[in-house]
């Protein structure tokens, strides 16, 4: 068993200098090379429908697909400047916040308007990367996977990150004002998830950790956001999000079974590993650095804002009744319940979990015509 140090690279998850530390160095280079150590794998089994649930998950993403060229009006002109101010407008601004005494203390309208374009190009980009990270992932899950309906299942997949990836670039080209590059923990999430050998880890730390995640947060988004544009491109995008993370909640659940206390330990240790990556990544370290601002102290301010406490734990909304459906949260001493009750985020364990809930984000029959 690994300790949290050994695990995350620090004692404390909430030491600012130790997270501050992790940086992205090369955001000059063009590409960046993983080795996937994981083997390919060929079955001759090819009995369709062996796994009726991924099957018919198959059959569903087959009817769903939606071209992020014509079926989004690109035609609709984003003022950014105008979109930031209305959504800071509509969704209460800082309230709750006290910055007497901050850095924050002197800032205008200029400065906080600037501040929501820097992290609408911040975010945005990460959402893009991320989406990268996917579409790496499931070519990796066609290879590895060793049942035929998930082999089938994760081809669709592919696509649907390919235009994932290919809606928030043209997003981020045409309506927005600047990209960032990777984030650093994101990176290093990103690439411990595709160096794993293991096929199954594949899904834990993307299905059900990084999709989880982005479901929830394009969820939050869509609800805020007072573009109609970015509004129905987050439609589409989590309409296939939900199916992404069922994939992930219906194969572990049955790999599960199979795998003895001392391995689910293993994917309990990754999940907590995952969940203080993605935490550490919204701290948007980059944004501080752009703007001027000493980052150590912004950050420091912004963790003890109550809106953004409460949106880095709404970001666990589906992760955790996933995980508790798959049983890694009681597992053995039920050690993973203990870390999620340190990091705040326990009390969602009673919300639905994920394997049925894409019906209910599935696009309706004619939707998307309606909206072209
Ligand atoms: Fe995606
Ligand atoms: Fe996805």
């Amino acid at each position: 068993m690994a300790s949290t140090e050994e695990i995350i690279g620090r004692r404390d998850v909430n030491d600012v200098e130790q997270i501050l530390m992790i940086s992205n160095t090369d955001i000059n280079a063009s590409i960046h090379a993983v080795k996937d150590n994981a083997e390919a794998i060929f079955t001759w089994d090819y009995e369709k429908g062996a796994r009726p649930a991924l099957n018919k998950l198959y059959e569903k993403a087959k009817n769903s697909q939606w071209n992020g060229e014509t079926d989004l009006d690109w035609s609709i002109n984003v003022d950014q400047e105008a979109v930031v101010v209305a959504n800071q407008a509509a969704n209460n601004r800082g309230q709750g916040l006290d910055v007497s005494g901050t850095i924050f203390e002197k800032w205008g309208e200029k400065e906080w308007t600037e501040l929501g374009i820097q992290s609408q190009n911040w975010t945005l980009s990460q959402f893009m990367h991320g989406e990268q990270g996917a579409l790496l992932c499931t070519a990796k899950i066609v290879e590895t996977v060793p049942w035929i309906d998930a082999k089938y299942y994760a081809s669709t997949q592919v696509m649907d990150e390919a235009r994932h990836v290919e809606v928030f670039a043209k997003y981020l080209n045409e309506k927005l004002s600047g990209h960032y590059p990777v984030n650093a923990h994101l990176k290093m999430l990103l690439d411990d998830i595709v160096m794993d050998s293991r096929w199954d880890m594949t899904y834990l730390g993307m299905q059900i950790m990084v999709e989880g995640l982005a479901l929830a947060a394009f969820g939050f988004m869509h609800q805020m956001t007072t573009e109609p544009l970015l509004k129905q491109l987050l439609r589409y995008v989590m309409s296939d999000e939900a199916r992404h993370v069922a994939f992930g909640v219906l194969t572990l659940k049955e790999y599960y079974q199979e795998l003895t206390q001392a391995e689910i330990r293993e994917r309990q240790e990754f999940a907590f590993e995952a969940a203080v990556r993605m935490r550490d990544r919204f701290l948007q370290q980059e944004v501080w650095d752009r703007m001027g601002v000493p980052v150590k102290e912004a950050v420091t301010v912004v963790m003890q804002d109550p809106a953004q406490q409460l949106f880095q734990q709404m970001l666990f909304a589906k992760i955790v009744p996933n995980c508790k459906k798959l049983g890694l949260l009681d597992a053995g001493d039920a050690w993973l319940r203990t870390k999620f009750t340190e990091l705040g985020v326990i009390d969602f364990e009673h919300m639905p979990d994920t394997e049925e809930e894409y019906e209910t984000f599935a696009l309706a029959e004619g939707e998307v015509a309606a909206a072209r």
